[in-house]
């Protein structure tokens, strides 16, 4: 079990609820990288570090003919996986999904087993990202495709982060510390991390994510998601008085400082 694997663990609820939303249009994405595969008759594919399901869900409804295999090292998140699929598709669809747990540099599968993989944010999340492209190209046959996002480092402030540091410094808490980013640090650094993987053909471009929070939104994307770990240890009466001031804080802001406004980067290689 990895720190990341217990940690989702935990917020899986947060997560499905108040942080997947938010990134699952970004997501989606990446299956455009892998249309021209799927028209030429691509079967199976491998989503790496499936989380919910986003993208698998996704790729189901669009294709009627693929397959999709959901990857992911937390427990939770797989279940949260399982229960979105019953959700959101009929049974003939949802036979089409299979997922289980597994760790992205350890893919429980054969050699060539997938006609395509896609990935999700994730590979910022992943002990060596060159282990878990080495993984994914090992997983995939002759002329398979990895198609992925993450986040590019960079952007500008977002008043909302510096609210949320100043109300947990009331309370005794102090700013939040950031820890070394493992945010891709380039467009360049993509293509090469796919390249040294053996991956050729390679395409990387960046783009941005944007979204509108509202006060609640982002109140309960700190407490149940970003700082769950803080929030989950406090007495209630001292997390409810936390949580009041966060949001008049918060509501404080004019509306277009909750636009978040992230970079992020979306590459893609072949197989040879
Ligand atoms: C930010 S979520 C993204 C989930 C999903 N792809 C999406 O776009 O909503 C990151 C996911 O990666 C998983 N994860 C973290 N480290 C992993 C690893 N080493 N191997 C496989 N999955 C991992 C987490 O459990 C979590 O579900």
């Amino acid at each position: 079990m990895t720190d990341q694997a217990a940690r989702y663990d935990r917020i899986a609820e947060g997560y499905a609820r108040w942080w997947g939303p938010v990134i699952a249009p970004t997501a989606v994405r990446v299956l455009a990288a892998i249309e021209p595969l799927v028209e030429g008759g691509a079967r199976d594919i491998l989503d790496i570090g499936t989380g919910t399901g986003t993208l698998a869900i996704a790729a189901i409804r669009r294709w009627p003919t693929v397959r999709v295999t959901g990857i992911d090292a937390s427990g939770e998140m797989v279940a949260g996986a399982r229960a979105a699929a019953d959700d959101a598709l009929g049974p003939g669809d949802r036979a089409r999904f299979v997922v289980r747990t597994a760790f992205a540099d350890r893919l429980p599968f054969p050699d060539g087993a997938f006609d395509a993989a896609v990935s999700s944010f994730v590979l910022q999340l992943v002990p060596s990202r060159h282990a878990a492209l080495v993984e994914a190209h090992r997983a995939l046959g002759s002329g398979g495709r990895l198609a992925h996002v993450t986040w590019l480092v960079g952007g500008g402030p977002f008043e909302p982060d510096r609210v949320v540091d100043e109300v947990l410094d009331e309370f005794g808490y102090g700013p939040r510390e950031d820890g070394p980013s493992s945010d891709l640090a380039s467009v360049a650094a993509a293509a090469a991390g796919l390249r040294r993987a053996g991956f050729r053909r390679v395409v990387a471009t960046t783009g941005e994510l944007g979204h509108r929070f509202d006060v609640e939104g982002y109140a309960r994307f700190i407490e149940a998601f970003d700082e769950e770990d803080l929030f989950s240890s406090l007495p209630a009466s001292k997390r409810e008085r936390i949580g009041r001031r966060l949001r008049r804080a918060l509501a404080e802001l004019p509306s277009d400082a909750l636009v978040l406004r992230s970079p992020v980067v979306l590459a893609h290689g072949d197989r040879p």
